[in-house]
């Protein structure tokens, strides 16, 4: 708990201004709180008509409230003298608002910053983690950290902790007005203060478990709403919308049955001050009135009794803000831990700033490259291959057989368990990331495209492309005809809420994305599976575009592509068990053959038309 609290006060270490003027400004307000309370003292001095006969043993405070004011209220009508304090009371209530006021604007500037940074810093921090951390964590969870307990730490920082120093200071300051009337009676409001604590230390163990589970539950609901309206098309299809909602309805009632639960104990924390401040009262007025409770030689002068009264009263407030503060503080940090907890995931995208600038003139190597996923899945055993600029390598294999695996391993989406991979000679960890990432273009089986104009989607990760640029790219990968045929062109907005496009189309878009990127080296994985044969004409042409002059790891359904191969790797069950050219793999009979017979079949009776990829929910 220590270690999140520094944590989160180094996080809110660049407002440290906006704190001092928040705590600053609320100390002057609850100063001038203090003020206005005791200048009544004089007030019902005069009314009462013993201004300037100080009893004997009066306090300091009561010798300078008669030493000051007793000029003022000289020969004042009772009703003057209540109008000339009215109007001394009523300037110190109004500064002390200016002054709450400004402390709330600062206050507001400071949380609402370290929302926005930790937010950032979060977003930041997901960005560069690994993949295998997307696969086991459900979207909608990081969505609820990025947005709801990211939140939640203002709470801590500002309502908590703000208010706590400042309701300490108020307290402070009302004790030093209680202790200045009477030092003893102050002592006996003191012997309430163990007891609470005590009481409040169970209540907060339990908040902070329960605010914990809350958490948990909350997220839990964001990530089934998201996952299922994501998927609203197999819902609907599958007809499961009641299966659904029953689902839905049993996330919804675990969470209100944690925050009601969460609440029952928060909930606790306000009567049991309540009950605290009255003890108190009933407390002074019964030891002001005897003094010989407390020792005192003669009864305490009603108008101290009453301002005493008065400032005891204040003690509530400041009392109440305290004993919440752990309960808020508690379900603040059950929060705060969560966003904590994803900042510690060990971030695998850091570059080494010593990084080298990565180039491919001579060769890119596997040199015996072995892959184990985390779920312990040894998908790639001991590959080795050499491919030279300007050549075109094809895997091929049965599906499963680790094809897409190996090629995640050259742009680092994931790194080798065991040898390495080498870019004329460097092996890639010794190269910066960005760099080695500018020296390819990926078509991928799922084309993603993001809510944003064609434009946009085509010029990814090439921020500086021109529209002409962006057009011939679309041209070269046979997109451009239909995204002229759109009624905004370029600028209609695809992706998620965006305009639908066939399966072809989507591909063609991606292709161009990466005709864009110019990069030297191409990575297909499978890009014309799933593709009618007239898009798959169009595409197939865009690919031949795309590959001329490139270095080419191109993974494909339709043997057609990988005919034109200078080099093809025959992947069975993450092992190179074939290599060789068309012809020779042929020639030489085993998997790739029969590979090959299948395909050739199918190619020869188009009745059974590939499924047409259009409309992928
Ligand atoms: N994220 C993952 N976690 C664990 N196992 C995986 C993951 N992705 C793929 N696999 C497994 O790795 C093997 C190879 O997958 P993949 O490289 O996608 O094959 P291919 O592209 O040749 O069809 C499969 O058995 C698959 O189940
Ligand atoms: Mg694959």
């Amino acid at each position: 708990m220590r270690s999140e609290t520094s944590r989160l006060l180094a996080l809110a270490r660049p407002y440290r201004g906006l704190l001092l003027g928040a705590l600053t400004c609320s100390f002057i307000a609850s100063a001038l709180d203090g003020m206005t309370i005791v200048l009544i003292v004089p007030l019902l001095k005069h009314l009462f008509g013993t201004t300037g006969a100080l009893r004997a043993g009066a306090t300091p405070l009561e010798r300078w409230l008669s030493d000051t004011f007793a000029p003022l209220l000289a020969n004042a009508t009772p009703g003057e003298a209540v109008a000339r304090m009215a109007v001394v009371i009523g300037l110190g209530l109004l500064l002390k608002n200016l002054a709450d006021y400004a402390s709330s604007q600062f206050n507001t500037g400071m949380q609402e910053g370290l929302v926005a940074s930790l937010r950032r810093r979060l977003y930041d921090h997901l960005l560069r983690l690994d993949l295998a951390f997307f696969h086991r964590t459900r979207t909608g969870l990081l969505v609820t950290a990025l947005v709801n307990e990211t939140d939640q730490a203002k709470g801590i920082v500002t309502a908590s902790m703000v208010s706590l120093i400042r309701n300490i200071f108020l307290l402070g300051t009302t004790l030093f007005i209680l202790a200045s009337i009477s030092f003893r009676l102050t002592l006996l409001t003191l012997v309430v203060v163990p007891p609470l604590v005590l009481v409040l230390r169970t209540l907060t163990r339990r908040i902070r478990r329960h605010s914990r589970a809350r958490a948990d539950e909350r997220g839990e609901l964001a990530a089934l709403a998201t996952e299922r309206l994501a998927g609203i098309r197999l819902v609907r299809t599958s007809g499961a919308a009641a299966q659904e909602e029953a689902l839905f309805a049993g996330a919804v009632e675990r969470y209100r049955k944690r925050v009601v639960r969460t609440a029952r104990f928060s909930a606790l924390t306000s009567p049991m001050s309540e009950t605290v401040a009255t003890i108190l009262v009933m407390l002074v007025v019964y030891a002001g009135t005897n003094p010989g409770i407390l020792g005192l030689s003669a009864p305490l002068a009603p108008e101290v009794i009453i301002v005493f009264l008065l400032a005891t009263l204040r003690l509530t407030s400041p009392i109440k803000a305290i004993s919440q503060f752990p309960a808020n503080w508690a379900q603040g940090m059950a929060s705060v831990e969560k966003v904590f907890s994803l900042l510690d995931e060990p971030v695998l995208e850091a570059d080494d700033p010593g990084g080298r600038q990565a180039t491919f003139a001579r060769d890119l190597v596997y040199d015996r490259v072995s892959f184990e996923y985390d779920t312990g899945a040894r998908v790639l055993h001991d590959v080795s291959f050499r491919v030279t600029p300007g050549r075109v390598v094809a895997l091929v294999g049965p599906s499963g057989a680790g094809k897409s695996t190996l090629v995640d391993l050259l742009p680092r989406l994931r790194e080798p368990t065991e040898g390495r991979i080498l870019l004329d000679g460097v092996p890639l960890p010794e190269l910066s990331r960005s760099s080695l990432r500018r020296l390819m273009g990926v078509v991928s089986q799922d084309t993603v495209l993001f809510h944003e104009s064609i434009h946009a989607n085509i010029a990814y990760g090439v921020p500086g492309a021109t529209r002409a640029d962006v057009e011939r790219a679309a041209e070269a990968a046979n997109a451009h005809e239909f995204v002229a045929r759109m009624p905004q062109g370029y600028d209609t907005i695809l992706g998620e809420r965006g305009m639908r496009i066939s399966g072809g189309q989507r591909q063609r878009i991606a292709i161009a994305r990466a005709l864009l990127r110019n990069a030297p080296i191409l990575i297909l994985d499978e890009a014309t599976s799933a593709l009618d044969t007239q898009s798959e004409r169009l595409v197939q042409e865009a690919i031949e575009r795309l590959m001329a002059n490139r270095t080419v790891l191109v993974i494909a359904h339709r043997l057609a592509t990988v005919r034109q191969a200078d080099e093809i790797l025959v992947l069975d069950e993450g092992r190179i068990i074939q290599r060789g050219s068309h012809t020779e793999l042929l020639a030489a009979g085993g998997l790739y053959r029969r590979l090959y017979e299948l395909q050739f079949r199918d190619d020869v009776e188009p009745a059974m038309p590939v499924a047409s990829g259009d409309m992928r929910a």
